[in-house]
């Protein structure tokens, strides 16, 4: 059983520790292996702003570089009432490792979940004979 409110809560923290000071929107992200383990990410822009990289890409990249390749959740948040949906770029990542997560969201206090492939039908891939 996932704990979705220990998910969130988590992603919660994350979000403190935004750098965003361009756009001024905080977004945290906290990432469930298929091991157990957490790992977080915030946005971090950039004066170069297309430097900045998503919360979610954050938790995903640090995951991955500790060696983690399965997941099972991710958690975003922001510091807007209104869910927070991944751009495309992450759906794009989630969906090379694990098509089949769930992204956890909050709306009006009430969980919002998708699996990342029904965030991303169609998913470019280079296996060209698979997309026919
Ligand atoms: N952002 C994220 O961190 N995750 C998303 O899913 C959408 C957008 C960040 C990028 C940028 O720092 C700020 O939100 C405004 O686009």
């Amino acid at each position: 059983m996932i704990d979705y409110n220990f998910l969130v809560q988590k992603a919660q923290e994350y979000a403190q520790k935004s750098y965003s000071p361009y756009s001024n929107f905080s977004v945290g992200a906290a990432l469930l292996t298929s091991s157990g383990k957490i790992f977080g990410g915030a946005n971090i822009e950039n004066a170069s702003y297309g430097a900045t990289v998503c919360a979610e890409r954050v938790a995903m990249f640090t995951a991955i570089a500790d060696g983690e390749l399965d997941f099972t959740a991710i958690a975003v948040v922001s510091k807007n009432e209104n869910p927070c949906f991944p751009c495309g770029i992450c759906r794009q990542v989630f969906t090379e490792f694990s098509p089949s997560m769930e992204v956890v969201m909050l709306s009006d206090g009430a969980f919002k979940i998708y699996k990342a492939s029904e965030l991303l039908p169609y998913a470019f891939n280079l296996k060209a004979v698979e997309n026919k």
